[in-house]
């Protein structure tokens, strides 16, 4: 913990560093408990300054000498995390050497033990805990690493770079010393120690160099390496193909740990990967956690280019490489899996989530203007937002401009750290557009609104959409500007066939756009008309905001009949889910509104019902499991509860459950069918189609599970879902089995097969993970009592943030019931964990916190019980500045 008291850094503070770091040329003598760290840093003065100021946190002096020279008591001071040398000569070669213990580490940041594995997180100040350094990411510096250590306790030594040297010393340690030839900020500084094996495998490049892949991971492990392999070799190649980027070094090595704060990170050459995003098998783990480990590890290996290569200029740069990284590992994805799939689902985590986040206390821009621990800006906003924003550029530009600015912006700024005002420079360079108003969407919080109406005019044979745009105010920020906003969008007829866009300009000219054109929204009102639209006898339907082109709430008066249209014809995949989630608000929200208990389909949602019937009838013949599996999904709990001020939750919950319940009655027989028609003989793959064909059959599944409490259905659903959880022969159908007989509402059915996995994977710490996770979203308010006691579980330990995850985090964000039970004791139960955490991993205490921060979104009684645990956290002496800046932030507004 910081021994001085939190306080906010700005960007307009912003001052260019007075000191270059050119070399820094590290020895580890590594020991659990006091590592020897020294570094020979050559530095030189870049202005008259002569003071040299160094960060260092929790580091034990040992000795300090300038060109040798050790230093007296009276040249230096270290106090507050900072070295200050004074009168410091103009170039000089500094010594440095100081002990840390890294078993004592339960931050994870800088030089930790995970297991009996050392370990470094460096991003985004961790650097600072282990050596004096100019820590932050404008100082680029060339790092030679020398690890030494005992050869029994660690036969592998990796840091970044290319092995340059090894040998064994007189007593008996062994040393390796690596080499980075590319200068890079300290934040990607990695090393790794350990007993290790390695799976291998070579890539060659498109210029015909060979490069070394390597991936590191504890023995037991070694059989789930082979997915992360092959989906290293595919973004390499992908980047190559689309990017024109090609891999630099001659060695690339990923190493998986289990202790591990964030998903994983991009050290030069040397990746460090939570297990559950690098290690993946077929028995162990889902299509889910497939997916992820091939998003994960392409995200970090495009980093070597857009973050590492290209890096950030300072902290407020965050999106500068996270929202393009994001960006280009969804484009990867969208490339490798279904693309309208992948697409739905970012929307839908960014549109419940993200949404929920710009709504909040936390609210905070792209690109923030201040921030006390920059940890706490690793967020949704800065990821997922900004990865909308690179998409937004990325159509205005067309494919061809947006490349050749990447090209620019790659080449440009190689080896150096920059500002997001420098790549959409080159994004203006070159396609010649003023981006300035553009940039507010890096500048202003919230997510804007978007108001549209159609006016169909017979006699002229025109239509007119007027749009309002609006962002709400959020905390600090109030008065936004209007917004550049593509409306990538189309027009069918009442038929639902796509009619010619023949846009009427200010200028009176005619400009003919084809099926599909973009509208571009400066202006807080603004209109936009169409003509010739002869053929028509009704108004058209307006299919907006194809493709989510833009990050906002749109709202369009549809008629159920036009939404229908819609789900059937439209020719964009998004837009025709999007109409039916839409279909779906429209009627569950009056039957939450009048809190009714029971549903019938006829009466109180007869258009949804047809809309179900006709992809039900449709679905025997579909080729596209994928696509039908998302449009016959209900809107999650989260997405529902994005749509209220003040969030009903048991209303939320007992609607869509009395929903869920209708359609599985009304559609039995169908559910069934299709749920056996997907059961495949296959052996199980990763692969998009059979992904597709499990996450049909597991959605019907859920459906037949609706109705485990009725006493015509029981036994029959019961069977099936116990079946396809004995015969399954992978961890998707499995685990979807499983959940469902964990949560139905007789108890007993869960006993055994959970009792059956913990038996089987209890040696398996990410299997376990999922058991964990089971249990704390079992929809029901005793299932705190059920959390309670599985923190004392052998298998749990608060120290893994994994297993935080699995069990307290899930708890809190997915278990609304449970969480939000309205004697307050969720939250407390929470505020508990986050206070004892804020202890020892307070990165990780500050995450937990978040679901208490929106206590703004629920009513009265439960603001009034959330805000004490808040207060009650804020009380606590020794609060970490991570969990001190969201809970001050939650309390102010
Ligand atoms: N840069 C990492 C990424 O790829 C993020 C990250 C990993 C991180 N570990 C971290 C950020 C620890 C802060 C602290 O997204
Ligand atoms: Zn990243």
């Amino acid at each position: 913990m910081s021994s001085s008291p939190a306080q906010a850094i700005y960007l307009r503070n912003y001052q260019a560093p007075e000191f270059a770091l050119d070399a820094i040329d590290l020895t580890f003598e590594l020991d659990p408990q006091a590592t020897k760290v020294s570094a020979e840093i050559q530095v030189r003065a870049l202005g008259e300054n002569r003071c040299l100021v160094l960060d260092g946190q929790d580091l034990t002096l040992l000795s300090l000498a300038i060109d040798g020279r050790p230093l007296d008591a009276d040249e230096y001071q270290y106090q507050n995390d900072q070295l200050t040398l004074l009168n410091v000569p103009s170039a000089f070669c500094l010594s440095t050497q100081v002990e840390i213990n890294p078993q004592a580490n339960s931050a994870l940041e800088g030089l930790y033990l995970s297991n009996a594995l050392y370990c470094t997180q460096c991003e985004a100040e961790g650097f600072r805990r282990i050596s004096f350094f100019l820590d932050r990411p404008d100082v680029l510096s060339r790092f030679t690493t020398k690890l030494i250590a005992d050869p029994q306790h660690a036969p592998i030594l990796l840091a970044n770079g290319n092995p340059i040297a090894q040998g064994t010393l007189a007593d008996g340690r062994h040393w390796v010393q690596w080499q980075d030839p590319f200068p890079k900020p300290c934040y990607l500084f990695a090393l790794v120690a350990g007993d290790l094996v390695c799976i291998q495998d070579t890539f060659v490049t498109q210029s015909g160099r060979s490069v070394d892949l390597q991936i590191w991971v504890e023995a037991e492990n070694q059989h789930k390496c082979a997915h992360a392999m092959r989906s290293l070799k595919a973004a390499m190649r992908w980047d190559e193909e689309v990017y024109g980027r090609e891999y630099d070094l001659d060695i690339y090595m990923i190493v998986a740990v289990n202790d591990f704060n964030m998903g994983a990170m991009e050290n030069k050459g040397l990746n460090i990967f939570n297990s559950a995003c690098a290690l993946a098998d077929p028995q162990t783990t889902t299509d889910l956690g497939f997916q992820r480990v091939e998003s994960v590890i392409a995200h970090e290996y495009f980093h070597n280019w857009s973050g590492n290569r290209v890096t950030c200029r300072d902290w407020f740069q965050l999106s500068l490489k996270e929202g393009f990284t994001v960006y280009r590992d969804q484009a990867f994805s969208a490339d490798m899996n279904f693309a309208g799939v992948q697409r739905i689902e970012e929307v839908t985590m960014l549109r419940s989530a993200q949404f929920a986040e710009d709504a909040s206390p936390t609210a905070h821009p792209v690109r923030p203007d201040h921030y006390m621990e920059i940890n706490n800006f690793y967020t949704l906003t800065v990821y997922e937002k900004g990865a909308e924003i690179v998409r937004m550029l990325a159509n205005l530009l067309g494919p061809q401009a947006f490349r050749q600015a990447c090209d620019l912006y790659f080449t440009r700024f190689d080896g150096q750290a920059v500002t997001v005002e420098d790549f959409v420079a080159c994004m203006e360079e070159i396609s010649q557009r003023d981006l300035s108003q553009f940039m507010r969407w890096y500048h202003q919080a919230g997510t804007p609104h978007v108001q549209v109406q159609g006016q169909y005019c017979p006699q002229t044979a025109s239509y007119r959409l007027d749009f309002q745009q609006a962002t709400p105010d959020t905390p600090g920020q109030t008065n936004k500007q209007p917004l550049l906003i593509p409306i990538t969008m189309g027009l069918l007829d009442a038929q639902g066939r796509p009619l010619p866009l023949k846009l009427k300009l200010a200028s009176g000219e005619i400009q003919a756009l084809g099926l599909q054109g973009v509208l571009e929204l400066t202006q807080a009102q603004q209109s936009f008309e169409f003509i010739g639209l002869e053929e028509l006898t009704e108004a058209p339907i307006p299919s907006l905001l194809r493709g989510f082109s833009a990050p906002v709430k749109l709202s369009f008066p549809y008629t159920p009949t036009q939404l229908a249209t819609l789900m059937a014809q439209d020719t964009d995949a998004f837009n025709r889910w999007d109409a039916g989630q839409r279909l779906a608000l429209d009627t569950l929200m009056p039957l939450i509104d009048a809190q009714v208990t029971q549903i019938d389909l006829a009466q109180d949602a007869p258009m949804l019902l047809e809309a179900y019937r006709a992809l039900l009838t449709e679905a025997e013949h579909t080729q596209d499991q994928a696509m039908l599996a998302s449009m016959l999904r209900l809107p999650s709990f989260a997405y529902l509860a994005e749509q209220y001020a003040c969030i009903p939750v048991e209303a939320i919950e007992q609607v869509r459950q009395a929903m869920r319940f209708a359609l599985a009655r009304t559609f039995y027989p169908q559910w069934k069918a299709l749920y056996q028609a997907q059961i495949s003989q296959q052996a199980y793959a990763p692969e998009a189609t059979q992904i597709a064909q499990r996450s049909l059959k597991n959605l019907c599944l859920d459906y037949l599970l609706a109705l485990a409490a009725v006493p015509e259905y029981q036994q029959e659903v019961y069977q099936i879902a116990l079946t396809q959880w004995r015969t399954s022969d992978n961890m998707t159908d499995a685990r979807a089995a499983l959940t469902l007989l964990a949560h139905a509402p007789d108890a007993s059915w869960g006993r055994d097969p959970l009792a059956e996995f913990a038996q089987r994977w209890q040696q398996d710490a990410l299997t376990m993970d999922q058991w964990f996770s089971i249990q704390a979203t079992r929809p029901y308010a005793d299932t705190l009592q059920q959390v309670q006691n599985l923190l004392q579980h052998p298998n749990f330990s608060l120290k893994n943030p994994n297993k935080v995850r699995a069990l307290i985090g899930a708890f809190a964000q997915q278990n609304p019931l449970a969480f939000h039970q309205i004697s307050g004791a969720g939250y407390a139960w929470l505020a508990d964990q986050v206070i004892e955490l804020n202890g020892f991993n307070p990165q990780i205490a500050a995450r937990l916190v978040i679901p208490l921060t929106r206590w703004q979104r629920y009513q009265d009684t439960r603001q009034t019980l959330m805000r004490a645990q808040l207060e009650r956290i804020q009380a606590q002496a020794n609060l970490s500045a991570d969990v001190y800046e969201i809970v001050t932030k939650a309390l102010q507004v």
